[in-house]
């Protein structure tokens, strides 16, 4: 199998070096492409964060980071990639830092042109501290430098709008790539594979057969370190604006004739675009775990939601009042993401006759499982036909998310980075929410640290005389 490798020389700053973002994800993910061998000679790799640290202390880090994400790291290839690593203390909104960080680099490298990619691994309050000193301290316009901004790329439509603009003041939109890491996850990435691939799979999930869509992601974790981020924002905003209505495109998106991320974009936003709040108490359930806010640094007062569940509709032709339900929320029972996509029922099965149900497993088993009836006299049960492989890359080359995306922007792959008319579409929906949320003050339920959530999310789906299906 031939395994792309990165060929040319490089230089990765990651700004936010110190933060949790880097530790979790990116680490791991630089290790696993040193594994696979699939860095080149030639590459620098630079934390740069305010906090300040020795080199020595700065590889500490990155190691701790690797012995905790991956089981049996080889020491030897971590002492190979640590011969590539160094640290720079700087500010982000002091334009002499970026200056002498320069001169730093081209210390580090000699006069050699190398491929630049900048790493946001920062809160989003200093994303244009950063854009603006990068451009100002850029030796020449051309010059190959390329922007990897995780989510979330602004607040609300007018910060996205006004973010956008701000970028393209000192950037093409070529040199900018916009990260929802769920992208890079190959199990998501699978949603349209296979519905690419399969004509069975595809034509059952056509609007007039499909009776509803359900998208489950709960988390066993809580907020932690990131509560001063989080407090601010809450669940809708953090898991729901990119990562589960970039799922639900997938899911509900046409297929696009030819794979050029021009046409999966505007297939993409094609549902983005026509979502549908209808702003009304019932359509929502808001969720607080018990004990959110007497952790240090929350509000006692703080209404954030740790749980969300949306109703919501596409308005398009083909998916002409077919409910979607979204939910997803912190402090839960089990960690668990997956879609269903319920089929409508003859009309003449029984009432009581559960549906067939077409469901991917997106963590933790990466499956595609599809519940079939069967009956042996008056008694009817379920079947499951389920993949016996991951629908994940599965095997000695797959990558974790960062570094499949990381490998898309050295090879100028877009397919799995949003556009920016889709985050707009997602936050002109999320807008809606979010204003109707403040006008109406809805009530936050309280659920139980380990439970399923608040109870009142049953409620949603009963609008439609429908039930949450749980995969166990
Ligand atoms: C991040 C959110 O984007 O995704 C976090 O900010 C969330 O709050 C995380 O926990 C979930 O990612 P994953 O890959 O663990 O499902």
């Amino acid at each position: 199998m031939q395994i792309f490798k990165i060929d040319k020389p490089f230089v990765l700053t990651i700004f936010g070096a110190s933060g949790d973002l880097a530790k979790l994800k990116l680490f791991p993910a630089l290790y696993s492409l040193a594994e696979q061998k699939r860095l080149p000679k030639e590459y620098y790799i630079v934390g740069y964060a305010r906090t300040k640290m020795s080199n020595q202390d700065f590889h500490k880090i990155f190691t701790d980071s690797i012995k905790k994400a991956h089981k049996n790291p080889d020491p030897k290839i971590i002492k190979s990639i640590l011969k590539h690593i160094t640290y720079f203390a700087g500010q982000y909104s002091r334009k002499s830092d970026f200056i002498e960080y320069r001169n730093y680099l081209k210390k580090l490298k000699g006069p050699k042109i190398m491929m630049k990619l900048a790493y946001f691994s920062v809160p989003p309050t200093v994303f244009k501290d950063i854009i603006k000193n990068l451009g100002d301290t850029r030796r020449r316009p051309n010059e190959d430098l390329r922007l990897i901004i995780e989510k979330p790329f602004g607040e609300d439509t007018q910060s996205a709008e006004e973010l956008f603009h701000f970028v393209a003041r000192y950037f093409h939109e070529e040199a900018v790539y916009l990260l929802d890491h769920y992208l890079g996850k190959s199990a998501v990435q699978s949603i349209l594979n296979l519905r690419h691939a399969n004509r069975m799979l595809n034509l059952m999930m056509k609007g007039p057969e499909v009776a509803n869509i359900q998208i489950t992601a709960f988390e066993k974790l809580g907020v932690e370190s990131r509560i001063g981020y989080f407090d601010k924002v809450g669940t809708v905003k953090d898991m729901i604006q990119s990562h589960l209505l970039q799922i639900l495109a997938l899911v509900g998106m046409s297929i696009p004739i030819s794979e050029t991320e021009e046409s999966l974009h505007r297939e993409k936003y094609t549902i983005l675009s026509a979502l549908r709040f209808i702003e009304s108490q019932k359509n929502l359930v808001l969720g607080q775990y018990e004990g959110y806010n007497s952790q240090k640094d929350v509000p006692k007062s703080s209404k954030t939601e740790t749980f969300a569940g949306l109703r919501l509709f596409i308005d398009r032709e083909s998916w002409y009042k077919v409910p979607i339900y979204i939910r997803t929320g912190k402090q839960l029972h089990e960690k668990h993401t997956y879609v269903v996509v319920e089929l409508k029922k003859f009309g003449f099965q029984p009432k009581e006759e559960e549906p067939n149900r077409i469901i991917f497993e997106l963590q933790p088993n990466e499956k595609i499982n599809i519940r079939l009836i069967n009956k042996h006299g008056a008694k009817s049960n379920y079947q499951s036909l389920e993949t016996s492989d991951s629908i994940a890359c599965d095997g000695d080359f797959c990558l974790p998310e960062h570094g499949l995306l990381l490998l898309d922007v050295v090879r100028q792959k877009r397919c799995n980075f949003l556009s920016f008319p889709e985050i707009i579409a997602t936050w002109k929906i999320i807008d809606k929410i979010t204003n109707f949320v403040k006008k109406n003050k809805p009530k936050v339920e309280k659920y139980k640290k380990g439970s399923p959530g608040p109870r009142s999310q049953e409620d949603l789906t009963k609008l439609d005389g429908f039930k949450w299906f749980d995969n166990h």
